[in-house]
């Protein structure tokens, strides 16, 4: 594929060698929807994701294609670039090198040719895939020597600043401090890590994909991020510490819950909630207990459901059959919701049987076809040879 993407960069413009870059996808364990809530996240890094081929440019202008969107090529002068400009697979692209710029001054010209084996749109974190591999390539064609959590803060603008989803910091972060054998256990707040063992010898990332488009997400995303804003500012006035819902305690929300609209609650519940089981989640880690991981990740499924109201019949569907396979720890839906795809931790040796099973149940639900991806935790965005 690397040689394919770099048979296609136009050398007689290019100013200097082209050279290939990767970053991950991922797929959030526990933890949802508690980025922008100032809770603790435990993603790991998938072992696909985006691949470009860089070549700097002289003439000052973008270049970019992308495997899966044959026929969009981009070809704009780097000066033109503004949020707003264009949608699609190439805002990802362009907000990258846009936010790069603030940071490291204009480019001379640049060309990127994409590909990527990391299904597009369903919760694995395709968009902020290409964002990262795209900073991972400039910041190295540049020779720039920046650290880790600015190129995330580069990565993560490009989508909140340039294409206009408020989203937290998870995807970015959890891409660019991915681990092998690892889930990250990053606090949105403190910012704190730590890489907690993943043996997988006792355990493996499934990820089933619905095959339903993610119906409204960007704007059912954003109304979440909203209805928390909104519960925040209303229990700020009876709590004046609080900066973010995760510091809300649950002995003070008891008591003052009542004040705050019913869909509130709901959500106010699912982050207070979710937070303890990550710290449940995190503890089980430690101590090597998947079974008590897998089960925060299975009760924060039902969670999202209920309280937060983020899936759909098709991905409840598939948890349940997940779960019910012997030798699943458990299974949520992983990325925002409404669609995509579930993830559920799994010992090797259910493999077989949950490929057949899972699968089977679904079609028996709905009729649709779909197959389970198999991945181990990965490390994160890095230059390939060429
Ligand atoms: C999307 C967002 C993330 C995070 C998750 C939910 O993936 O991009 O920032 O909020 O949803 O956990």
């Amino acid at each position: 594929m690397l040689a394919r993407l770099s048979a296609r960069i136009d050398s007689s413009m290019s100013a200097g060698k082209a050279r290939a870059f990767f970053a991950p996808g991922r797929a959030n364990l526990l933890g949802a929807h508690l980025d922008y809530n100032g809770g603790c996240v435990m993603p790991v890094a998938l072992s696909k994701g985006t691949y470009a081929v860089a070549a700097l440019r002289a003439d000052g202008l973008l270049v970019a294609e992308s495997e899966q969107f044959p026929g969009e090529r981009v070809e704009v002068p780097l000066r033109e670039l503004a949020p707003g400009r264009t949608q699609g697979w190439s805002a990802y692209l362009e907000g990258a090198l846009w936010t790069a710029q603030e940071a490291w001054g204009r480019l001379p010209g640049i060309e990127l040719q994409v590909a990527a084996d990391l299904p597009m749109a369903k919760g694995l974190s395709s968009s902020a895939s290409i964002e990262c591999v795209v900073v991972r390539a400039v910041a190295d064609l540049l020779g720039a020597r920046t650290g880790e959590d600015e190129l995330i803060r580069l990565a993560h603008a490009a989508e909140t600043r340039y294409v206009g989803v408020r989203c937290g910091i998870l995807d970015q972060t959890a891409i660019f401090l991915g681990r092998e054998d690892s889930v990250l256990h990053f606090d949105c707040t403190e910012l704190t890590r730590e890489h907690l063992p993943l043996d997988g010898r006792k355990a493996l990332v499934a990820v089933v994909d619905t095959g339903t488009a993610r119906g409204l997400a960007a704007s059912a995303f954003n109304q979440r991020v909203a209805e928390c804003t909104r519960a925040l500012a209303m229990l700020q006035e009876i709590m004046p510490g609080v900066a973010c819902l995760r510091d809300v305690r649950r002995a003070d929300f008891e008591r003052s819950a009542s004040s705050l609209p019913v869909v509130l609650q709901h959500r106010v519940q699912h982050v207070i909630d979710e937070q303890e089981r990550t710290d449940r989640g995190a503890a089980a880690l430690r101590r090597g207990d998947l079974a008590e991981f897998g089960a925060m990740m299975t009760a924060a499924h039902d969670s999202l459901r209920d309280l937060y109201e983020v899936s759909t019949p098709e991905l409840d569907a598939l948890v349940s059959a997940a779960v019910s396979v012997p030798g699943c720890y458990g299974s949520r839906l992983t990325g925002a919701g409404f669609g995509g795809c579930v993830v559920a931790l799994v010992h090797p040796a259910a493999r077989a049987e949950f490929d057949a099973r899972v699968p089977r149940a679904y079609r028996e639900f709905c009729g649709r076809d779909t197959e389970v991806m198999w991945f181990a935790p990965a490390g994160g965005p890095r230059e390939l040879p060429l």
